[in-house]
């Protein structure tokens, strides 16, 4: 049976650690660190993880300075809402709850960010930096995935990773974090032919896709290690809502070597990251300063 790699208790750990620096650095620097996480319309998805977010915050010390905007809120406003942050001392994050309704440019949004208050990292100078392997802020989710594989001792360096998804938010950016890491990547995706070939050659499997329990045990290399990003809603045979990830967790856990769960995994690493995202540039600013 595989091990399972548990993302709340690493959280929880990683967590306690945050709130005991914030409770250390906010006398001497005059105030806690800030993070404004904005939300627009009323995604029931998107509210929850925003409030997941809120209440993180609280546990560790940090302020929150979110707001929840209407559905026709417009782009102008949201612009200078973001101008207005950016401008805000107090605040050492922003983070912009993806997806946005249709009618806004949230590429334009993340542009208007400033780059180190960008707490999920989706700022072209920080996508930047990680291509050029340089230090700075890093996408909450990939960067969570790789604080599981190294909580978990992984050894990285010449593996097979292959990542399933190419999204800016997740895929992508683990790629290029599992290639720092030395490991060689493949990054497929909804055209990749032969998927089930690629994937059976991962000594890695990070699956982000948004597909429930797509990638089942038979797919699977015995003693692979697989992290499941997948987050999907789905009713069960008795009609109940319950989260699956992109794999199938209970027939690769007979396969693998190492398997994240849905829930409990990837998830609770997300959130701790942009805390760790926030103290990050919080000490930073009050070093440079
Ligand atoms: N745990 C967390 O905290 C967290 C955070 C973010 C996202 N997620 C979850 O992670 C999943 C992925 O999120 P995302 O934002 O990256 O999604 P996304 O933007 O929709 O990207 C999905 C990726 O999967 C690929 N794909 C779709 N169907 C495929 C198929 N049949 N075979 C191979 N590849 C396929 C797509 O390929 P193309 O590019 O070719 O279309 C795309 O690159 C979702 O379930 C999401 O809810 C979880």
């Amino acid at each position: 049976m595989a091990n399972i790699i548990d993302g709340k208790a690493l959280a929880k750990k990683m967590q306690q650690a945050i709130a005991t620096e914030v409770a250390q650095l906010a006398p001497k620097y005059g105030r806690p660190p800030g993070l404004a996480v904005l939300m627009v319309g009323d995604n029931p998805a998107s509210a929850a993880y925003v409030k997941n977010k809120e209440t993180a915050c609280q546990r560790v010390g940090i302020a929150s300075f979110g707001k929840h905007f209407p559905m026709n809120t417009t782009q102008a406003e949201l612009e200078q809402v973001i101008d207005d942050l950016n401008n805000d001392d107090r605040v050492d994050g922003i983070l912009i709850q993806l997806p946005l309704p249709d009618h806004l440019d949230a590429i334009a949004l993340l542009n208007r960010l400033d780059p180190d208050k960008d707490a999920d990292g989706l700022h072209p100078n920080n996508l930047g930096r990680l291509v050029r392997g340089e230090e700075g802020l890093r996408s909450c989710t990939p960067a969570g995935v790789m604080e599981l594989l190294a909580e978990a001792k992984i050894d990285l360096s010449g593996k097979k990773a292959v990542v399933v998804g190419r999204s800016i938010l997740v895929g992508k950016p683990i790629s290029l974090m599992l290639l720092e890491a030395n490991a060689t990547v493949t990054v497929a995706h909804s055209r990749t032919q032969d998927l089930v070939a690629v994937i059976r050659e991962a000594d890695i499997l990070i699956a982000a896709i948004g597909k429930p329990e797509m990638i089942t045990a038979d797919m699977v290399k015995p003693d692979a290690v697989v992290i499941d990003v997948g987050i999907n809603r789905v009713t069960d045979e008795a009609g109940k809502s319950k989260l699956v990830g992109d794999v199938d967790f209970a027939g690769i856990s007979t396969v693998a070597s190492h398997l994240t769960p849905v829930p409990g995994g990837v998830g609770p690493m997300t959130v701790t990251m942009l805390l760790h995202n926030t103290v990050w540039s919080y000490k930073r600013k009050f070093q440079l300063d």
